[in-house]
């Protein structure tokens, strides 16, 4: 069993289900591709998004995963470690796929937003220094996202909470009303969203509890069938 902590405890899929997690073609041009998408734009976005005071998350996991997960933007813990997902929130996204049967090295996790949106990025070391992603430095951090999927191809996206979910479906919809479906890419149709719940979201209003439940046993259903 999987404790972060009683109050969000959630259990592990005990089925024996073992989920198509990649695609066929070798991972190394992938990974190449990322590798020189991150590059290419760290420094121009760093600059644009925190004056240089944040760094550039990249994402992480694998290239040829078929399950992408897609979050707001990076907190300061992450912006420390220099890793997506790594604080309280990525503890409880890890039991979140556990749930589903997957571990973080079968998804490939990144951001909406790729620095550590702050209200003072004087001062970059602060807790409580978090602010929510403008919609400028969305769009600055769109392109980037748009080509880590293109050259993922994944065949699902799960977006975590309502800027991910906006951005990739370009819709105000408020995220508990579309949470826990499928929707068609519409850059790319092949490719589903599965708009779910930000895992901080729990922190703050635990009667979403049932709600991600019920979403997570539809994802692991989903998931069964790729
Ligand atoms: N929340 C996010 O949306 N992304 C992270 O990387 C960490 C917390």
């Amino acid at each position: 069993m999987i404790i972060l902590n009683e109050k969000y405890r959630l259990q592990p899929r005990q089925s024996s289900f073992s989920p198509v997690l990649t695609t066929e073609r070798s991972a190394a041009p992938k990974e190449r591709a990322l590798a020189d998408l991150y590059s290419a734009n760290e420094k121009r976005v760093r600059a644009a998004l925190s004056r240089g005071q944040a760094k550039f998350i990249r994402g992480e996991g694998s290239a040829e995963a078929a399950v992408m997960l897609i979050g707001e933007a990076p907190g300061l813990d992450e912006d420390r470690q220099g890793r997506p997902f790594i604080g309280r929130a990525g503890k409880l996204l890890n039991q979140w796929l556990a749930v589903v049967g997957l571990k973080r090295e079968d998804v490939y996790i990144t951001n909406t937003v790729k620095c550590h949106p702050m209200k003072n990025p004087k001062t970059p070391d602060a807790r409580g220094n978090d602010r929510p992603p403008t919609p400028e430095e969305i769009k600055i951090c769109w392109p980037i996202v748009k080509k880590e999927i293109e050259i993922i191809q994944p065949k699902i996206i799960v977006t975590l909470g309502s800027p991910a979910t906006r951005t990739l479906l370009n819709s105000r919809d408020p995220i508990t009303q579309i949470c826990g479906r499928m929707f068609p890419f519409p850059e790319n149709p092949a490719i589903q969203i599965f708009p779910l719940c930000h895992p901080a979201a729990l922190f703050h209003n635990p009667n979403l509890k049932k709600l991600i439940e019920r979403d997570l046993r539809t994802l692991a259903q989903a998931l069964q069938s790729l």
